[in-house]
């Protein structure tokens, strides 16, 4: 179980109102906040090489910790600048052709659906969005209708950026195998508030700064062993690979295959050091925290006249979603700020298959994370009953 009190203690920013965004960017807890403010000061001490020197085995133990979770060899992993970075090359490096098919949810981000969309435009693809089932999941059944020998790729997005679901993953895995597809999950919204391990996707990518609590501007990626023989990074430098002749070069055949050279090596470490924090916590008691606080939330919104609801899904997690009858979203978001509430708004162009289906144009998202109390979730309802 988690500590609320401790929890709450090691996050300065939690006291300073009701802090509803942590799909958005989270707050981070003191250990990662002086892992790098401390990595940042020793830069300017004795420059950012030398610096990196001194942590590079706590840099190398940062590929198992981040394993540890993402239930993976810690080969399997590489670091990058966020979950859309992660998302984009290894994306690139997959092979496509004239007539491959590429199936991705119905809650597909933006940030994958344009690189689809264009990739498709270029090679002479097509994207095609699977039915969601009747709690608005991915329909399984639906996925297998949809399956032949053309399909390359399905895109899975764990958890939408615009809902409380979670998308069954295992059973879309097993499905796309029997084709010979990839699976590339989409775990941004996931990783740090459920569970990710037993999965079997091919492809794991996930930023920082959400769910776990890291600093902004990291990501990471996995990609399974087997399949990182099939993919053809194009994103390369000189830390994916070695020349090793005047017209010579050879890959690393790891998944850092995908890192380039340089990279914020403060960050870095606050994300493993928000992984860890992760590990130390419990990935199981912060997914059960999450979930309650949400639950808590969505009960309490739910009651309040004009107050619509919009989360679907038989699984939920954090993710909150409602509109206040008669009031745009952002002005529910900054009538909110006013009270000390953080809230976001999440609009059509980020999500459109699955907006356009349910007839929405923008929703309010409150995003929970374990360290709200839930007398503040009460104070977010209250201040929402106001505005409604
Ligand atoms: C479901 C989903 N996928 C991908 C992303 C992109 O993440 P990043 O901004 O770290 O690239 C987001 C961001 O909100 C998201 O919600």
């Amino acid at each position: 179980m988690i500590d609320l009190e401790a929890v709450r203690a090691q996050t300065p920013g939690c006291h300073r109102g009701v802090f509803l965004d942590s799909a958005g960017s989270s707050l981070p807890p003191v250990r990662v906040l002086d892992e790098v403010v401390n990595h940042l000061r020793r830069e300017a001490e004795v420059g950012g090489y030398r610096a990196a020197e001194e942590r590079l085995d706590d840099l190398e133990a940062g590929y198992a910790v981040l394993a540890s979770v993402l239930d993976c060899h810690p080969d399997e992993v590489a670091f990058t600048d966020s979950a859309t970075r992660s998302w984009l090359a290894v994306f690139d490096a997959i092979p496509l052709a004239a007539g491959d098919r590429i199936l991705c949810t119905e809650a597909e981000y933006a940030g994958n659906a344009i690189p689809l969309l264009r990739r498709a435009e270029e090679v002479g693809a097509v994207v095609e969005a699977i039915p969601s089932d009747a709690m608005g999941a991915v329909d399984v059944a639906a996925l297998r209708s949809l399956l032949d020998e053309r399909v390359r790729l399905v895109s899975l997005v764990h958890v939408p950026t615009n809902g409380g679901l979670v998308n069954p993953v295992a059973p879309v895995v097993e499905a796309a195998h029997e084709v010979g597809a990839l699976v590339m999950l989409d775990a941004c919204q996931s990783v740090g508030q459920v569970q990710v391990t037993g999965l079997g996707a091919d492809i794991i990518t996930g930023t920082g700064r959400k769910w776990l609590r890291g600093p902004r501007g990291t990501g990471f990626l996995v990609v399974r062993r087997p399949v990182l023989e099939s993919l053809h990074p194009r994103q390369v430098d000189l830390h994916s690979g070695t020349w090793v002749g005047p017209d010579r070069y050879e890959l690393r055949d790891d998944a850092r295959v995908f890192e380039l050279w340089e990279s914020n090596i403060a960050d870095r470490l606050g994300l493993v050091a928000a992984f860890q924090y992760a590990l130390d916590l419990g990935i199981d008691a912060i997914a059960a925290a999450v979930a309650d606080r949400g639950e808590h939330l969505r009960r309490g919104l739910a009651e309040l006249p004009g107050v619509t609801v919009h989360d679907l899904g038989s699984q939920r997690c954090g993710l909150v979603t409602f509109s206040v009858s008669g009031v745009p979203a952002a002005e529910v978001r900054d009538r909110l700020r006013e009270k000390g509430v953080t809230v976001t708004v999440s609009g059509v162009t980020s999500t459109r298959y699955d907006m356009t289906r349910r007839g929405l144009d923008e929703i309010v998202r409150a995003s929970p994370h374990y360290f709200v109390s839930p007398a503040q979730l009460d104070e977010a309802v209250a201040a929402v009953a106001e505005l409604a």
